[in-house]
């Protein structure tokens, strides 16, 4: 799942958009690990979703994508997204997932934020990632930061979920209780 040797890129963007919802789950994922807990907050929640889709793909090699997203860090140089947003005015609550990189935020979830966080203002944002081990690092801050940066005024839940990539099959039991925390 998260070994690197397999890509998310080959896939069809997921984008389920439906008239009524008033939840919608907002996610990047390289290799899947992300994609899969979005599939089951879904599913659990009846929200829309959406996938972020950035212009040139991550290598499905982990190095390459290692070495590629340590040079954009270091020149903080986002990657350009290709996507269009839809209205988001009917939604109450955005769910915000994301794989950790280097103890933070993936670099899609940054470009996402920067390209589109006015049109998350006023809005319920909750956060979910996926992760090798080492938790969540700084990345509910960084989003808080990306906001602020924009002067988007958004009540962030600061509570988010966190789930090794590896055992996301797993985590069926973690997922329920944590939303039924969020209420
Ligand atoms: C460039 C890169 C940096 C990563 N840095 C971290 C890290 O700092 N801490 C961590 O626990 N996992 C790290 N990981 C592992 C991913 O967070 C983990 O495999 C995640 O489940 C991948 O999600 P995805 O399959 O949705 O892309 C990193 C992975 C990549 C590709």
């Amino acid at each position: 799942m998260s070994d690197g040797q397999d890509t998310n890129s080959q896939n069809k963007p997921t984008r389920q958009l439906t008239r009524d919802a008033k939840e919608i789950i907002i996610y990047f994922s390289r290799s899947g690990s992300t994609e899969l807990l979005a599939a089951k907050l879904a599913k659990l929640t009846g929200a829309d979703i959406l996938e972020i889709v950035v212009d040139k793909p991550y290598s499905g090699n982990y190095h390459r994508t290692l070495s590629r997203a340590n040079n954009e860090r270091l020149n903080a140089d986002y990657p350009e997204l290709r996507m269009s947003l839809p209205d988001l005015s009917q939604y109450r609550r955005v769910y915000l997932g994301f794989p950790i990189w280097a103890m933070t935020l993936a670099h899609p979830m940054s470009s996402f934020l920067l390209e589109y966080g006015a049109a998350l203002s006023h809005k319920q944002l909750v956060p979910f990632m996926s992760e090798g081990g080492y938790g969540q690092g700084s990345s509910v801050q960084k989003i808080a930061q990306l906001l602020r940066q924009q002067g988007v005024s958004a009540d962030l839940y600061r509570r988010p979920l966190v789930v090794d990539g590896n055992k996301v099959d797993r985590a069926d039991y973690q997922i329920e209780r944590w939303l039924k925390n969020l209420g």
